[in-house]
């Protein structure tokens, strides 16, 4: 891959919200010479150009909400920011096969279409980087494609949804849920469909863009288990608390012997003294785990306009300079989100005799060993919150158990169950 040619990079940007805005916002900064903002491309155009944030494009800049005009325009870089699998996906298509290098922070496309993209753009000579795609403004992709391109990565785990990340941090602290949502909508942390955050499918496809770059593993995301958040409520964390622990959203694929890898994203109870508990706000944070190297942790900013548009602008200059990316086989894997854990199960039931006997039964008939019950006392008897811990046991046992604790009568909720983390499970069974 050669070098644009010398002297200024035009750059067009597809999509002025929230990072297309803060991207144009540093490319007019004055500190990047050499590249260009030549045209912003956007549905109903006249509305974002009367826009605060279109000072941040020069007057040279044409604005326009015809697509045919990025393609016919000057622009030797494309950088897509609308998101979504169509038309971004089309789009992407149209201006590699025109000739015009792509920088994407999508990451559902790259997930489910990224190794088809990117043998387009070698077809055509140019490039297609997407380093924003996953944990925002952490150089995770780029540390994982250059720096640690020579580790036998075995396992990557860690919190890679800053909405998530944002929310439960907020009600560990006391805020509702729904405040602490609405609050990451409005800062631009959420993607359009917020249920992409908090039902993990964002942190999913994130993670299987992850095991690509670091495990050289193709994942089909539809295949890896994912749990939302939102059913998380403000008594769990009093009882995570007293279990020591806190919850995160938690994302991590491992290698397993065999065609199979493990992968998984899931609110999880996490050691209040572990990495992730530490993690507040948007931060996101990997830890990957090589045969040869042990723990690379990478930590920061995940979500948000200017974390996000630092990585995509990094991208625009690693184009403008040629800079060649490493690129290694990949092997297509199977998924299975099964892994033998503590787990925590949260109850609310209309009080009677016989629960507590009735659950545990339920929980014996599978194999699974009890190992604590929490009960704080306050709570009135017809909606009472209690929990049971268990011994590491299958997530699938626990499961099985779970359905048939759901159907008693006196259960009010659905109940919770949350996998519990264990800081060091290096050695930890998957099945
Ligand atoms: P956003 O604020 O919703 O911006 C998307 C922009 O694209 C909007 O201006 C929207 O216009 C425009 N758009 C959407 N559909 C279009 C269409 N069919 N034709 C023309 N324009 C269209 O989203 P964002 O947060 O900037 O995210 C952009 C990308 O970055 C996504 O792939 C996202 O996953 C990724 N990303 C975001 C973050 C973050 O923190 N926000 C972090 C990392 C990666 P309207 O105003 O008309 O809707
Ligand atoms: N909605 C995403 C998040 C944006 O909250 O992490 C960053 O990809």
């Amino acid at each position: 891959m050669t070098a644009l040619k010398p002297g200024v990079t035009k750059v067009a940007i597809l999509g002025f919200g929230t990072v297309g805005s803060a991207v144009a916002k540093l490319l007019s900064a004055g500190y990047l010479p050499g590249l260009q903002l030549a045209l912003v491309y956007n549905r109903d155009v006249a509305r974002k150009r009367a826009s605060a944030e279109a000072r941040f494009a020069g007057p040279d800049v044409l604005w326009t909400d015809h697509f045919e005009d990025v393609l016919r325009s000057d622009a030797d870089v494309i950088v897509e920011l609308v998101g979504g699998g169509e038309p971004a996906g089309t789009w992407i298509e149209q201006a590699l096969v025109a000739g015009k290098s792509v920088v994407t922070a999508n990451k559902q496309l790259i997930a489910y279409r990224g190794p088809e993209l990117a043998r387009l753009a070698q077809a055509n000579g140019v490039q297609l980087l997407h380093g924003a795609a996953v944990a925002g403004g952490v150089p995770v992709i780029p540390g994982m494609l250059q720096g640690l391109s020579g580790e036998a990565v075995t396992r990557v785990s860690g919190i890679l949804n800053g909405t998530c990340n944002y929310i439960l941090s907020r009600m560990e602290r006391g805020d509702s849920y729904a405040e602490v949502l609405k609050d990451a909508q409005r800062l631009g942390y959420a993607e359009s469909d917020p249920t992409a955050d908090v039902g993990g499918f964002d942190a999913r496809a994130k993670l299987c863009i992850l095991a690509r770059v670091a495990m050289h593993a193709e994942l089909d995301p539809e295949q890896v288990p994912t749990q939302s958040i939102a059913a998380i409520d403000a008594i769990d964390f009093a009882y995570a608390r007293e279990l020591g622990c806190t919850i995160r959203q938690v994302s991590k694929a491992q290698q397993l012997s065999g065609d199979c890898m493990y992968a998984r994203v899931a609110p999880m109870l996490v050691p209040l003294d572990s990495p992730m508990a530490w993690s507040q706000g948007t931060q996101n944070m990997v830890v990957s785990t090589g045969r040869f190297g042990g723990d690379v942790v990478f930590s920061g900013h995940g979500a948000g306009g200017n974390a996000t548009a630092v990585a995509v602008v990094s991208d625009l200059l690693a184009v403008a300079q040629g800079a060649r990316a490493v690129t290694l086989p990949v092997q297509p894997k199977g998924v299975t989100g099964d892994s033998v854990a503590p787990h925590y199960l949260r109850f609310i039931v209309d009080d009677k005799p016989g629960i507590v006997s009735a659950i545990s039964g339920a929980l014996s008939k599978v194999g699974a060993n009890i190992d604590s019950l929490l009960q704080r006392r306050g709570y009135p008897k017809h909606r009472l919150p209690f929990v049971v811990t268990t011994e590491p046991t299958l997530n699938s046992i626990i499961a099985a158990a779970v359905d048939s604790i759901a159907a008693m009568d006196c259960m009010l909720e659905p109940p919770l169950a949350l996998e519990m983390l264990v800081v060091d499970d290096k050695d930890e069974e998957t099945a």
